[in-house]
């Protein structure tokens, strides 16, 4: 799950590579970056959660040669690659893809790039049947969102898929998280330039256009979650795959959406995660409540200090 913030200006990085090498020091350090948490069955938890949502979104098959952009240590690839004939993923970050080898060290139709800048240079054209990108055009610029966008252009076969995300502004959860961000600017030195790896947010439709821009046709888009969440197809013979039926399976739901806003009281305002997975403990509507449990629970064993402070219920200890 993304929860990271944006880091203070002073801790500004001027490049991609050094943010995200710094942050993936350790293989803890990475996966705390990726997830927020550094337990591996939890990891394995959000993991299967997003390979439910890839899977249907690119209507997976065993002979597909999938490749994924910023895989980071392979969170969702680890679910993926035992299904396909072929996972190729890919990091700007050196030690992201060092951790995502290790993890996925069993599998041998895995292979790894780290790239230099927003294309997809390791990857020949017309030689990937699907992809997809989760929670990693939310950390960059817009012209690098377009390049990437219209290298998968170049890189699927015609008729390939591609599914991916952003933050959505136009939801209210979304628009939520964004705030937080402008609050945080706020407080920073304007003489100070901002992160290059920050929370970026887009409109729906303004995602759009960039897919139209870059070459690729819309096959699916889901904006009810904070998340927009679209599936785009390289023009080419055949009909469009008619995702209608699935939608429902791919998006983020609204229960997830619940659990997310309930999140942000966690991270943004301070509220103990105890309290939330005490609000939690006899709801049974759905797994989401499971995965936001172990998450929460992980969260906080990583760093009992920031809560110290929090109020708990009553029969609540820490
Ligand atoms: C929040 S993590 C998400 C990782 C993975 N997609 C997942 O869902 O578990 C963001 C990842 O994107 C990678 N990344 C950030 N900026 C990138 C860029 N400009 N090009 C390629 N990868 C990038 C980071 O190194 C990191 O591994």
């Amino acid at each position: 799950m993304t929860v990271e913030t944006t880091p203070a200006a002073s801790q500004a990085s001027a490049n991609y590579k050094d943010f995200w090498n710094a942050k993936a020091r350790t293989a803890t350090g990475a996966m705390i970056a990726v997830d927020g948490s550094a337990d591996e069955d939890v990891l394995r938890l959000t993991g299967a959660y997003s390979r439910r949502q890839v899977e249907l979104a690119l209507q997976l098959q065993p002979t597909d040669r999938v490749f994924e952009i910023g895989c980071g240590v392979g969170r969702i690839g680890r679910e993926i690659a035992p299904n396909v004939a072929a996972w190729h993923g890919l990091d700007i970050s050196d030690n992201m893809v060092a951790v995502a080898r290790e993890r996925l060290a069993a599998y041998p139709n895995v292979s790894t790039s780290t790239l230099s800048r927003s294309h997809l240079d390791p990857l020949a054209d017309d030689s990937m049947d699907k992809g997809y990108c989760v929670a990693v055009f939310i950390h960059m610029d817009k012209e690098d969102f377009l390049l990437y966008l219209q290298d998968v252009a170049r890189v699927l076969v015609p008729g390939g898929l591609f599914y991916f995300d952003t933050w959505n502004l136009a939801h209210p959860v979304g628009w939520r998280r964004y705030h937080y961000e402008v609050m945080q600017a706020s407080r920073t030195d304007p003489r100070e330039r901002k992160d290059v790896a920050r929370n970026q947010f887009c409109v729906p439709e303004e995602v759009a256009l960039y897919a139209c821009k870059a070459g690729l046709e819309i096959v699916l888009t889901l904006t009810d979650s904070p998340w927009v969440q679209m599936v785009v197809r390289k023009p080419g013979d055949g009909p469009a795959a008619d995702l209608s039926a699935h939608a429902a399976e791919i998006a983020y739901t609204p229960l997830w959406t619940e659990l997310f806003d309930n999140t942000l009281d966690v991270l943004l305002e301070g509220r103990h995660p105890l309290a939330m997975i005490a609000d939690l403990e006899h709801d049974t509507r759905g797994p989401e409540i499971a995965m936001y449990r172990a998450w929460l629970r992980a969260l906080w064993k990583e760093n009992p200090q920031t809560w110290a402070g929090a109020p708990l219920p009553p029969g609540v200890s820490a």
